[in-house]
């Protein structure tokens, strides 16, 4: 199994800053350290507390600064990270999403590394790697992973069955993300949670072997001339709709709970 960070173990990698907690930071210094006060257009920015270290306020100016160090504030303001915004609140009590992804014979290494960022983006829990499709480290994953697959959770493995089967008896439904007959719409699925989707081969797609094993088949509308999307493409809204559901349903469960 590789670990992000050659060797580093989760609890390694949860203890040292987070790129959340760098960019915050940053963010406090040069709008002139939080402590001091200052105030600007955005008001109080606060971190989620994914951190408690960085959930304090930020407080940043758009007032008395020399002009150069104004402009680079307002660049800041209008790309603060999502976690440091009010938005970002609906998410506080999902730590992960539910999720594991297998890419079962993904031949590029630059889809690969897509899905690298997409599963740091959405929080999911492993990538698992089969087949031909290549792993860390590497030159053309970090291209487009930009960072990601130091902080994903991944492993390699040859048999995808294999797995497969240890993720059922771990209570997680399986389901083929793919261009099947009998697949049914990604927006009208109910998932289970935890979950496992599979993508396949950029051309070929997923094996009969590997689809029979699954309990689902998921497919993508498709409302064009072409009867796929590119298969990173096809992770982004595929993990996307699973973040939308997982949070409708964590926001169900809640209100029943208040409501007991
Ligand atoms: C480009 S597709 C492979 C070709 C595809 N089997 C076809 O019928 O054209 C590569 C992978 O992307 C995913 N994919 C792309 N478009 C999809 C869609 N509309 N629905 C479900 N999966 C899709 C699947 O995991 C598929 O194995």
């Amino acid at each position: 199994m590789g670990r992000p960070g050659g060797g580093r173990c989760a609890a390694d990698i949860a203890r040292e800053p987070s790129p959340e907690k760098k960019r915050c930071a940053g963010l406090t210094s040069l709008a002139g350290g939080g402590a001091k006060g200052l105030h600007g257009s955005l008001g109080d920015i606060h971190c989620a507390p994914v951190d408690p270290d960085v959930s304090g306020k930020m407080h940043v100016s758009t007032g008395s600064e020399p002009p150069g160090r104004r402009d680079a504030v307002r660049r800041l303001e209008e790309r603060v990270p999502y976690r440091a915004t009010s938005l970002a609140s609906a998410y506080q009590g999902i730590d992960r999403l539910p999720v594991s992804v297998i890419l079962d014979n993904v031949r590029s290494l630059y889809n690969v590394g897509s899905f690298f960022r997409t599963a740091d983006a959405a929080g999911i829990e492993t990538l698992i790697l089969s087949g031909i499709t290549g792993r860390p480290p590497s030159r053309q994953i970090a291209k487009t992973a930009l960072g990601a697959e130091e902080a994903v959770r991944w492993e390699g493995r040859d048999q995808p069955a294999q797995i497969v089967g240890q993720m059922r008896a771990r209570g997680y439904e399986i389901a083929a993300i793919e261009t099947s007959l009998r697949a049914v719409d990604l927006f009208d699925w109910q998932p289970h949670f935890p979950l496992c989707v599979i993508f396949g081969h950029e051309v070929e797609g997923l094996g009969p072997e590997l689809l029979d094993l699954c309990d689902t088949h998921v497919r993508i509308p498709m409302l064009g001339i072409k009867h796929s999307l590119n298969v990173a493409t096809a992770g982004g809204v595929v993990l996307y709709e699973l973040l939308r559901k997982y949070r409708r349903l964590s926001e169900e469960r809640g209100a029943a709970e208040c409501q007991v």
